[in-house]
């Protein structure tokens, strides 16, 4: 069987460096080593998993474009892959129903996330945060994915899917769905802010020079970095040597990430040279990562239409792919 990938993220806005090597990167990667062998990978913006808590109406549509221009801007390739926004395939939230009669209470009620993410306040809830692991279970069966990129907290909602995948099948007896395989993705690198290197780079820092914007330019750049806090120590000649030194190790974690090295390897290069001469590297660096991605960032924000043909195009093709299986699994329970 083709290798058929699908993934999803949660749309999200004012997007920073941590974001694109934490996440967008490697969505990059995983397109171009599944098209080396021969599969396909389906990329979507999970608006639909975003309702599930509250969301202001403006700044969902504004992020879900946001997410899916970065992507583009970053190298996921629309020609290469199938990128679009879940709400817009209508399948997902069909597929989703039908599952939800398929998947017992007893098993989402063994599911940690929820626990997590409802907090204290678990019967103020709503259902959709209750059952998302069932939307998620029919974001990838709706594609017969082969394989399904999952990070160690994502693992549980797989087998889940695998679950229900089997459940639907033996009762309706069909071989309709595909029991995806979990793929473990590339190890994602953990950005921390310029301004407190035990602080995750975020966008909620209300400190602009915490973080490295996707849109800043060549000088923002340059001078958040040269502001960034660091010591006065010398870089020491191997990455033992940055412990306890948590911005200094952020520093070089940056430059290896976007190097696409290890930080034992950055220190043999800069072993004894201090921040004067290490962080206008890095600064250099990041320039030359992050430019072309913004400087298409903001082509597609001064062509919007460009951005909708590309996710009405991706839309057509994911609609094309879903909506037999839906029709097969409508047959399959008699309607
Ligand atoms: P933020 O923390 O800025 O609110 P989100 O929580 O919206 O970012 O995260 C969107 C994606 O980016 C997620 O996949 C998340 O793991 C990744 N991400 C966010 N911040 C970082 C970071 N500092 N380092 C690495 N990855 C990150
Ligand atoms: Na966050």
């Amino acid at each position: 069987m083709t290798k058929r990938v699908v993934s999803g993220i949660q749309p999200t806005g004012n997007l920073h460096l941590g974001n694109y090597l934490g996440a967008i990167r490697n969505w990059v990667r995983m397109q171009d080593e599944v098209a080396r062998e021969g599969g396909e990978c389906f990329f979507f913006l999970a608006d639909l998993h975003a309702i599930t808590v509250y969301n202001d109406p403006k700044e969902l549509a504004r992020n879900v474009r946001s997410m899916a221009a970065a992507l583009i801007a970053a190298g996921v390739d629309p020609a290469k892959s199938t990128l679009f926004n879940q709400a817009a395939v209508s399948a997902h939230a069909e597929l989703g129903w039908i599952l939800n009669c398929t998947a017992r209470i007893g098993w989402l009620n063994r599911m940690t996330q929820f626990k997590e993410k409802s907090g204290k306040n678990r019967e103020g809830a709503s259902i959709g945060l209750f059952a998302y692991p069932v939307l998620q279970a029919a974001d990838v069966l709706i594609y017969r994915a082969t394989h399904v990129p999952v990070g160690e907290d994502q693992k549980q909602h797989l087998e889940l899917a695998r679950d229900i995948a089997t459940k639907f099948n033996t009762d309706y007896e069909t071989e309709l769905f595909v029991l995806p395989e979990p793929m473990i993705p590339a190890s994602a690198a953990r950005i921390m802010s310029l301004r407190d290197g035990s602080a995750k780079m975020s966008k909620s820092d209300p400190s602009d020079m915490s973080r490295i914007n996707l849109t800043d330019d060549a000088d923002t750049i340059t001078a958040k970095i040269r502001k960034a806090k660091t010591d006065a120590d010398p870089l020491p000649a191997n990455p033992a040597g940055l412990e306890g030194r948590p911005e200094a190790k952020n520093l070089v974690g940056i430059y290896a990430a976007l190097a696409d090295t290890g930080a034992a390897d950055v220190l043999a290069r800069f072993e004894g040279q201090g921040f004067g001469a290490f962080k206008p590297a890095l600064a250099e660096l990041v320039v030359e990562t992050l430019g072309p991605i913004s400087a298409r960032l903001s082509e597609l924000e001064r062509d919007p239409g460009e951005l909708d043909r590309i996710l009405a195009h991706g839309a057509a093709k994911a609609r094309a792919a879903a909506e037999p299986v839906v029709a097969v699994a409508y047959a399959s329970l008699g309607l």
